[in-house]
């Protein structure tokens, strides 16, 4: 493996927190861009991580970051759209940034995360019809070696689909209810997802390609999250509700800070996230399941779960 000057956009969350510990370990050499360099001090550990405050839309100080460099890797994601921040903006305008900053650099490898589903055609969600636009867009680009990414939801310490519904059953009543509880997902380790890129990275076979990532088993949106509510030792029972409660439920909850669940959620879950072949195998990639993984950083949690329902127990015994 040829040592590269790698570029990571958007790698200060949780899939590029876990990609670039994993790039500099391997003796890449990592320049990580954020908005915010304050908040990623735990980078600094790496000699070989340079943490870089750029606008990333400002194209003339990313191209100018980007000369030297072998490889742009862009993470860039929102899941729910805020005051300054749209779908269009960080999913479709950014890439079409990178990319002209990539050809005034002389950089022609990019790897894009995409999503599964994503579609410039969806005619409902738009964090999916967003994303659809800038991988087409990055896809069409003639002279550049571009690989895209589409996982389904990924998994893992730091995720916020396992975490967020621990959270989430911790302040429930007995009755937990969930919309799009049918919704199918095939969920996708992180260190696979990082794997994947770390392949393709010099995978000249990659190049061109749109790579489907799921992991080894489907499951329906309520059996997830009620193997969550085991998992931290809560007996919670998950009740999906009807059509037009979720519905509701989206349009409420979108209105609450933080944004729990939006409309635009609802209309992402209405198509299964499921592959048609997930590229892992072919990477040389063994899946991970979630049944292997989860236990290992919920389970803190479980043990104090049932830690504190011994304690509770002992206490009316006294
Ligand atoms: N997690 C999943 O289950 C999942 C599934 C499918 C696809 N994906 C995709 O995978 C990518 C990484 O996901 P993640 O879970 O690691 O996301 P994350 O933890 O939310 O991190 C998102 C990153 O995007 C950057 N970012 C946020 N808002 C931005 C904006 N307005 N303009 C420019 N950059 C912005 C942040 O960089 P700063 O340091 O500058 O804030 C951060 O590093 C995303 O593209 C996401 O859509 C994720």
């Amino acid at each position: 493996m040829k040592k590269q000057r790698i570029c990571v956009i958007g790698g200060t969350g949780f899939v590029g927190t876990h990609l670039v510990h994993r790039l500099a370990a391997l003796g890449h050499s990592v320049t990580l861009t954020t908005r915010r360099p304050e908040r990623h001090r735990e980078f600094r550990l790496h000699d070989s991580v340079r943490v870089v405050k750029i606008n990333p839309y400002d194209s003339v100080a990313l191209q100018t970051l980007l000369t030297g460099h072998d490889c742009v890797i862009n993470l860039a994601g929102i899941l729910n759209e805020t005051g300054n921040s749209s779908f269009q903006t960080v999913h479709a305008e950014l890439p079409r940034i990178i990319v002209k900053a990539m050809r005034e650099s002389g950089v022609s490898r990019l790897l894009h995360m995409s999503a599964l589903n994503a579609n410039v055609n969806e005619s409902h969600s738009r964090y999916l019809k967003s994303k659809g636009q800038g991988e087409d867009l990055v896809q069409q680009q003639a002279g550049l070696r571009v690989t895209s990414f589409r996982p389904s939801v990924i998994f893992g310490p730091g995720d916020s689909f396992f975490n967020r519904f621990a959270t989430l059953l911790r302040l429930a009543p007995p009755v937990f209810p969930l919309a799009c509880a049918g919704s199918r997902f095939a969920p996708v380790f992180v260190g696979d997802v990082v794997e994947a890129f770390v392949v393709a990275i010099d995978d000249e076979r990659t190049v061109g390609q749109r790579l489907e990532l799921c992991g080894p088993k489907i499951y329906t949106l309520q059996q997830l999250v009620q193997y969550t509510a085991q998992q931290i030792g809560k007996r919670t029972r998950v009740v999906g509700i009807p059509d037009f409660m979720a519905r509701l439920q989206g349009h409420a909850l979108g209105l609450v800070p933080g944004k729990p669940f939006s409309i635009d959620n609802y209309y992402s879950l209405q198509k299964d996230s499921v592959c048609s072949v997930s590229a892992l195998s072919s990477l040389g990639i063994d899946a991970h399941s979630v049944e292997c993984m989860v236990p290992a950083y919920l389970a803190d949690r479980h043990t104090r779960a049932q830690y504190d329902r011994y304690r509770a127990s002992a206490r009316r015994e006294v």
